[in-house]
């Protein structure tokens, strides 16, 4: 180990250790680079939510690396709950710190804070250029590669982007809704009548028998939606949706999500989109997807930028994006490394 390395102090990232998190929040801020159409600018209630307010059925795990009174590096794991991995979420060197040993020294710190969780895996999503595709730096998976990790079996996928000045896919209106259908919109609270169908379509993206996921009150405050809600209200991000209705069942067919940080009111994030497989081929998908446009436009009419990502095997969800517009500016791309490594 170098003299920077050994001389790191590493601080636990926790949400009432203030000055830990505004130092966390400087060095992520600070260190954020600016590249076109890769991610949005950090929004400040956003990050520190995310330190108090984990996704449902995970938990988080950071660390501050701090050198004299410095914050030079960051580490965050997810632990997602009776699984054997922990995903490396941030593993961040200050700019003008790098190539001194400290991502090696956060490397280890992942190990053993994973090891400590009784994880046997690391994983994290790595982001690369597409074949053609504008410059991505070559050095997160150099890094990776420098560790020993490999890149894994587990998904990749396509970050696409859609800027409204250069084509907006709704200019044309919403298409009709198609017939026994109908549209209902709702913001960032799901109505109760729908807390459980959402849950049930988000989670098994629409293939599940909805009885698998239980009824009435109990089940609806404690369902997967209400729990993700928590966390985004924590992070004071606004939602938008546009679910559509089976008129002659009064079932949720399908629905679409996009949300905003406070930050950013140029940027939105199109989340997740699914019709139940019994409604599908209706062309629901596109029509939900620009109901929500209008709807998202309504109430935040500076968007400009929507980003949203897909892994490489829902071609049809690329397809769809493609033909509003958007355009695939990079891959990620998921690597692995054992938490004990084979001496
Ligand atoms: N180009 C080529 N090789 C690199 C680079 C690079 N830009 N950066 C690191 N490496 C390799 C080298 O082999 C290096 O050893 P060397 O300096 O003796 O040649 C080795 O990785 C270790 O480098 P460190 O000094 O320990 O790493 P550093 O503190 O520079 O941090 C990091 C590397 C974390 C990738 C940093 O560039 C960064 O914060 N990038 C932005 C955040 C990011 O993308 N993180 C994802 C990391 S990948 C993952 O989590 C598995």
């Amino acid at each position: 180990m170098n003299d920077t390395a050994a001389d790191l102090r590493f601080v636990p990232l926790e949400a009432d250790d203030v000055p830990t998190v505004d130092a966390w929040l400087r060095l992520t801020t600070e260190s954020a680079e600016d590249v076109p159409l890769s991610a949005a600018p950090h929004c400040a209630a956003d990050l520190t939510g995310s330190v108090r307010f984990a996704p449902p059925d995970t938990t988080l795990a950071g660390e501050v690396a701090f050198l004299g009174g410095q914050a030079v590096g960051a580490l965050r794991l997810v632990l997602p709950d009776g699984a054997p991995v922990a995903v490396v979420d941030q593993l961040l060197t200050a700019p003008k710190e790098r190539r001194q040993g400290i991502g090696t020294a956060l490397f280890r710190r992942a190990r053993s804070l994973a090891a400590e969780h009784g994880r046997t895996l690391l994983v994290a999503d790595v982001v690369q250029a597409l074949p053609g595709g504008p410059a991505r730096d070559e050095g997160p998976a150099a890094f990776a590669a420098a560790l020993g990790a490999t890149v894994s079996d587990g998904p990749e996928g396509v970050h696409q982007w859609l800027d409204l000045d250069r084509h907006d896919p709704s200019a044309g209106g919403v298409p009709e809704v198609p017939a026994g259908y109908r549209l209902q919109r709702w913001g960032t609270v799901t109505p109760d009548a729908f807390a459980i169908a959402v849950s049930e379509l988000g989670q098994s993206l629409g293939a599940s028998p909805p009885e698998t996921w239980g009824e009435g009150p109990d089940a609806v405050r404690t369902s997967h939606v209400r729990r993700y809600e928590r966390m985004r209200v924590g992070r004071g991000r606004r939602a938008y949706h546009v679910g559509a209705v089976h008129e002659a069942t009064g079932e949720l067919a399908g629905f679409t999500s996009a949300s905003k940080t406070t930050g950013n009111p140029e940027h939105l994030l199109q989340g997740m989109t699914v019709v139940a497989s019994a409604h599908r081929g209706h062309g629901l998908g596109l029509v939900l997807k620009l109901a929500n446009l209008a709807h998202v436009r309504e109430y935040e009419p500076r968007v400009r930028l929507i980003e949203t990502a897909n892994a490489d095997d829902n071609r049809p969800m690329i397809a769809l994006n493609e033909a509003m517009g958007f355009v695939p500016q990079e891959r990620f791309v998921s690597w692995e490394a054992p938490v004990a490594p084979a001496v």
